[in-house]
């Protein structure tokens, strides 16, 4: 009787089960395909549904379709750690006392490891803290490339060469949405500095558009499948690029088949029937009256709110542009915020911390090295004395949407404190005053660095200390400051700021043990750097900045770092800067609001242009040093000659001959011998970080197909290969080629 009433029981519940799920509507249930579920979806909503869900509601979220059960979309900044909460309709921060973040390092320290394992692990990992708080879309990585050492928004980037910057980017996104958080891409695209970041025109080549501007952001969709990009500010042929006809619909959707959603800068759409039919699908950001003019709901006001629907209401518009856009928003939803099966992520877990100090480690590059003053330690007895603002100033504050609130922050010299425990002692000097703020939309550094003493005084104090200290560990560089490496604005110079040098140069003179540190996310003049026999650059690293540097500066770490973007000697030395304002920061047109930039250089950026007009740099991309060596072998191929459709393997030797572990990037890069039109000296086409023992080789294969060899084509709007002699050189940086060998393209 038992078993009968009990398997009864079994029964009811079963069949109430299975009815639920028969009433589950589809695009609810997550074992269906998600084109299903989409369309569904869509199916179900009126017309004003569709609209609300293309617009913000809040400073950050966008109202979701609360009679299908379908949620809101939460987006948050930024490529560098999770933003503070802020409040509904406001910058601000709301003051929650449980969103610390960890700040990871900057993207341009990321791309400094030339490892993609470290940005998928970057992507993995904050990721996880985006699905902790409750985050769908994460607005970063930016992946713009450098084409300024001026651009305040570099240390957010990951340097001047589109292959680096794409083998880096697809790996981060890869991670971040392996959480069920989409990656949103930014800031698409041209978007190269900050001066006039709304209202300038860029002019630019096909080829360079193609060739330098476009690869970063083709990979992030194409290998590491973004679900998301943002829109930038700036404008391209006359068109913004948030609502940009060929940047969007043509190439970004049309040829690269991206099915994500184009999400806007904030207050980077300026046109409803722009913004219809060139591509925007999620409107943020835009500034109306009804924000502060109370009116019902100032989102409402968005040129792709109610002026949508009037157009649409009057006749002038279908629904079909509409329909593509609720489809890629509810893509995105569907992704995200209602994949059932994401993880719940995690907080400022150690792991998280792990992750953030490795990074940091391995994206240090040492710079130079004369006489082998670094590592330090060993001699208890040593004294060491550090010098300078960088030593004590909190970097995650500030320098724009990519500011944080860390949950905390290793200044240098309490990580160079807490290494030296034991083995020496450190002292400090100010040597100059910066800029002593700390705060960014409500968020506090707590540090008081008030000092008012002069520059003769701080720099007197420095070298009298130096002249007693064992060896000088000088930290510097540039800050989060408007005019340093901000948002919003560029640097004014090249040179270091607060009279640097200076400070600099007297301390080479009391003491020449001198070690300089230089933290910042962009090329500096380094007008003293062959009287210093080490430097050291070292990004904003964020939460374990103290940390990773003291693991470098004393050995605990072998550097592994190589530069991604080059350091000139001077600004004059810089492509973007040869042809006078009208390649930097652009032309005021007559009577309107507007600038035209022209990129004249065309595809010669970076060291592509050093390369061709054989300028040498201060320090050349791809440079790094470790505290081993390294010596290459012979670079060989397993044909001579490869077809269109075939490839080439080549191969090299990398063994460790120094006497402690280490890694090297070996480099690859690709020249034409004779092209039929104006083509960089060479250009990176592969690169393998290869960690050794001492003693110990191992053999770097890469394969090559017709795509390395290939430019753009601006005429016939294609990829091009001509046949003909190229040359592969294989190197450990740009400048320091140690092998080559030809090959011929049938
Ligand atoms: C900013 C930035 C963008 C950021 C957005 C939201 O203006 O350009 O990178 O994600 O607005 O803060």
């Amino acid at each position: 009787m038992k078993h009968t009433k009990a398997s009864a029981l079994v029964l009811a519940i079963a069949v109430s089960l299975m009815a639920a799920a028969k009433d589950k509507p589809l695009y609810l249930d997550t074992t269906k395909p998600l084109e299903e579920r989409v369309e569904d979806a869509l199916s179900r909503m009126t017309t004003a549904d569709k609209i609300k869900i293309i617009h913000a509601q809040s400073k950050f979220c966008s109202s979701g379709v609360p009679s299908l059960g379908i949620p809101e979309l939460w987006t948050t900044d930024g490529p560098h750690g999770i933003r503070p909460e802020v409040k509904w309709d406001e910058w601000h921060q709301a003051g929650w006392t449980n969103d610390s973040c960890v700040a990871f390092p900057a993207l341009t320290c990321l791309a400094a490891t030339w490892n993609p394992e470290m940005a998928h692990l970057y992507g993995v990992s904050i990721g996880e803290e985006a699905r902790f708080r409750g985050k769908d879309v994460l607005l970063g990585p930016g992946c713009n490339i450098y084409r300024t050492p001026l651009n305040g928004r570099n240390f957010e980037y990951l340097g001047e060469d589109p292959y680096l910057a794409g083998e880096m980017v697809s790996e981060y996104v890869r991670g971040v949405q392996e959480n069920g958080v989409a990656a949103c891409v930014k800031h698409y695209a041209l978007n190269n500095n900050e001066h006039w970041r709304s209202n300038t025109n860029v002019i630019v080549d096909d080829r360079a558009l193609y060739e330098i501007y476009l690869p970063a952001f083709k990979a992030a969709v194409q290998k590491g499948g973004a679900w998301a990009i943002m829109g930038a500010y700036n404008l391209y042929d006359n068109q913004h690029l948030c609502h940009n006809d060929r940047l969007l619909n043509k190439i970004l959707k049309g040829e690269w088949g991206f099915d994500g959603a184009v999400i806007s800068d904030w207050g980077g759409v300026h046109d409803t029937r722009e913004a219809i039919t060139n591509g925007m699908d999620l409107e943020f950001g835009t500034w109306t009256d009804g924000l502060h003019e109370g009116a019902s709901n100032a989102y409402d006001s968005y040129y792709l709110a109610l002026p949508y629907l009037e157009l649409i209401n009057k006749g002038e518009f279908g629904t079909d542009e509409l329909d593509d856009k609720a489809r890629r928003v509810l893509r995105l939803m569907m992704r995200t915020a209602m994949d059932s099966s994401k993880g719940l992520g995690e907080m400022c877990s150690p792991a998280h911390y792990e992750a953030a100090r490795r990074i940091g480690d391995e994206g240090i590059v040492l710079l130079r090295n004369e006489g082998g003053i670094l590592p330090l330690g060993g001699d208890k007895s040593m004294k060491i004395l550090v010098v300078g603002e960088n030593a004590l100033k909190k970097m995650t504050v500030g320098g724009g949407s990519s500011s944080l609130k860390a949950q905390r922050e290793i200044s240098p010299i309490d990580g160079l404190r807490a290494a030296a425990e034991g083995m020496a002692t450190i002292d400090f000097a100010r040597g100059y005053v910066g800029d002593i703020t700390g705060s960014y939309n409500g968020v506090v550094t707590g540090q008081n660095l008030e000092d008012n003493r002069s520059p003769r005084e701080l720099i007197d104090e420095a070298v009298a200390k130096a002249a007693d200290a064992d060896c000088v560990i000088f930290i510097g560089g540039l800050n989060k400051s408007d005019g340093q490496d901000a948002e919003g604005c560029d640097r004014t110079t090249y040179a270091l700021p607060y009279g640097q040098d200076d400070v600099i140069t007297a301390l080479a003179k009391a003491n020449p043990n001198l070690v300089v540190v230089n933290i910042s996310g962009n090329a500096v003049a380094m007008p003293w750097a062959d009287k210093v026999p080490a430097i050291v650059q070292a990004w904003f690293i964020g939460s374990e900045a103290g940390n990773a540097i003291a693991d470098v500066i004393f050995g605990k770490v072998n550097p592994s770092g190589k530069l991604p973007f080059s350091f000139p000697v001077k600004l004059e030395d810089v492509g973007a800067h040869s042809f006078g304002t009208e390649g930097y920061p652009g032309i005021k047109r007559d009577g309107v609001d507007l600038w035209d930039i022209n990129y004249k250089e065309g595809v010669l950026v970076g060291y592509r242009w050093l390369d061709t007009k054989k300028i040498k740099p201060r320090f050349a991309f791809g440079h790094g040093l470790s505290y081993t060596d390294f010596k290459l072998g012979k670079l060989t191929a397993d044909r001579t000659e490869m077809d269109a459709d075939g490839n080439i393997t080549l191969s090299i030797d990398v063994t460790n001959t120094g006497s402690r572990p280490g890694a090297e990037v070996v480099q690859l890069y690709i020249s034409e011998n004779k092209p039929v039109v104006l083509r960089p000296a060479k250009e990176l086409k592969g690169f393998r970080k290869v960690a050794l023992q001492p003693g110990e080789t191992k053999t770097v294969t890469f394969t090559i197909t017709k795509e390395a060899l290939s430019y753009f084509d601006a005429d016939a709007h294609r990829w091009v290969a001509k046949p003909g002699q190229f040359t592969a050189h294989a190197g450990t940086a740009s400048d320091d080629i140690r092998s080559s060998l030809r090959f011929k393209l049938r």
